[in-house]
């Protein structure tokens, strides 16, 4: 038997031990997917304080519920470890770490490049990588492969090696891990065969491609297509402005038309860890081969205004009251970079917080999912959501559509609202 099919027989027998590097928002999610599915998964993370919680049955992702997790630890299916020598006991290894930018919007693949030194240190025969991480197109063949065949051991034949983004879509409570279909791409014919056997128990619909720069690629086509189209209906929203016509009104009677339009929504700006960072990272690989990535750079530039948009329109309601920017109360509502979460990173309630207290403004926030966050040196606490607090502030400026608020509510009592989300309510 060849070392994939004895991986293959193993994953089929549900014998492999699963490993993931990063337990965060897309590594946990996996880790309990694969260990629902009959795996026993070993979880490590850096974080210290991850992982002891984790090995309580206390979970610091949304998604997962500490029921789940406990089900999968008590089980005995799942562990976590920061113990880096440990990296040689599974079988198959993912890897979730994050690929933030660096100060200069270029690719900060040191966290990749760090969990690979780990595992090339325990690398044996018979280990199946697979890189979940979104990256550039290139960083699995050009950064991983050499790295690990450094070793001495062959891809292909002693281990395998594969790409396969993650598609979580935090707060999503109808396509999760399991149903969300999974794309896939191997080094070689033998590493794709290996990386599809090992996912097959724990996901519905496995889509195979020819290579891992493929698969690389398309993760980075479906941020892109999302970039891009939120940058359109944001110009839009400006154009409408300009106009005199409701942006909302106009994109639902497009929605209308059964074939050929999909409808994406205008907004405060992009946010959370994909949509606003991804792009980026193939505009960064495209310009060292000499091609300036347009579309990609115009949508990066129309959706980085729109916070100084939306404090224009402050100013401008503000204005119509008689009233300046300058020592006027703004409430903030939501500062989540989306509905129904509490993820933070990179949203534009932030952009939108440091304009309007630059400008003179007292800015305070509420925001359910929130409870607090420290920005620039300074810590923000969320302000309770009541018809006194609403009736204080001199605007209120809803950023982040959550659907526990009550908006007729703020309707009825706020002096001024600035909705950059179309929440309100048409009628009281
Ligand atoms: N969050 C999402 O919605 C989402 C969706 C799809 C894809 N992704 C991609 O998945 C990747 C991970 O994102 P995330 O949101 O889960 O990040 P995260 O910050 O929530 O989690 C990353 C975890 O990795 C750990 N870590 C960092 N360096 C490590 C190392 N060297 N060894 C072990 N652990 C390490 C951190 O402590 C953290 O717990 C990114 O590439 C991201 O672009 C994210």
């Amino acid at each position: 038997m060849t070392t994939a099919q004895e991986l293959i027989r193993k994953a089929e027998k549900r014998e492999t031990l699963f490993g993931i590097i990063g337990l965060g928002y897309v590594g946990l999610p996996l880790a309990v997917e694969l260990a629902n599915a009959g795996y026993r998964v070993l979880g490590y993370d850096i974080s210290q304080r991850v992982v002891d919680s984790l090995n309580k049955g206390k979970s610091h992702i949304k998604d997962i519920s500490d029921a789940q997790l406990e089900k999968v630890v008590k089980g005995g299916l799942f562990s976590a470890t920061t113990d880096p020598n440990r990296l040689g006991e599974p079988d198959a290894i993912s890897i979730c770490v994050p690929t933030p930018l660096s100060k200069f919007k270029d690719p900060d693949v040191s966290y990749i490049v760090a969990a690979t030194d780990a595992i090339k240190k325990t690398l044996r025969k018979g280990q199946a990588i697979i890189l979940e991480s979104t990256t550039y197109p290139g960083t699995t063949r050009e950064i991983m492969l050499p790295a690990l065949e450094s070793t001495g051991l062959k891809v292909g034949a002693d281990f395998f090696l594969a790409f396969s983004p993650e598609r979580v879509d935090p707060g999503n409570p109808k396509f999760l891990t399991k149903n969300t279909p999974k794309v896939v791409g191997g080094i070689t014919p033998a590493c794709l065969e290996v990386a599809s056997a090992l996912y097959q128990p724990a996901i519905d619909t496995l889509v195979p491609v020819s290579t891992t720069e493929a698969a690389e690629l398309v993760k980075l086509l479906e941020n892109t297509f999302r970039s891009v189209n939120i940058g359109l209906v944001n110009e839009m929203a400006i154009v409408c402005d300009k106009l005199g016509v409701d942006v909302w009104e106009v994109i639902e009677a497009a929605a209308t038309k059964p074939f050929g339009f999909m409808k994406f929504l205008p907004g405060p700006g992009l946010g959370g860890h994909c949509i606003p960072i991804d792009p980026h990272y193939l505009a960064w690989k495209m310009r060292g081969l000499n091609y300036k990535t347009r579309f990609i750079d115009l949508a990066g530039e129309l959706n980085t205004e729109m916070p100084e948009f939306w404090v224009r329109k402050l100013s401008e309601a503000l204005n119509g009251q008689g009233k300046a920017v300058r020592g006027a109360s703004v409430l903030v509502l939501g500062v989540a970079y989306k509905r129904n979460i509490d993820d933070i990173r990179e949203s534009p309630a932030l952009d939108i917080i440091r304009l309007l207290k630059g400008q003179g403004a007292n800015v305070t926030y509420s925001d359910p999912h929130v409870p607090k966050f420290r920005e620039d040196g300074t810590e923000f606490r969320s302000v309770a959501l009541t018809p006194e607090t609403v009736a204080a502030a001199d605007c209120v400026m809803i950023v982040t559509d959550h659907s526990s608020v009550d908006y007729h509510m703020i309707k009825r009592t706020a002096r001024l609202v600035v909705d950059t989300r179309n929440a309100l309510p048409k009628e009281t």
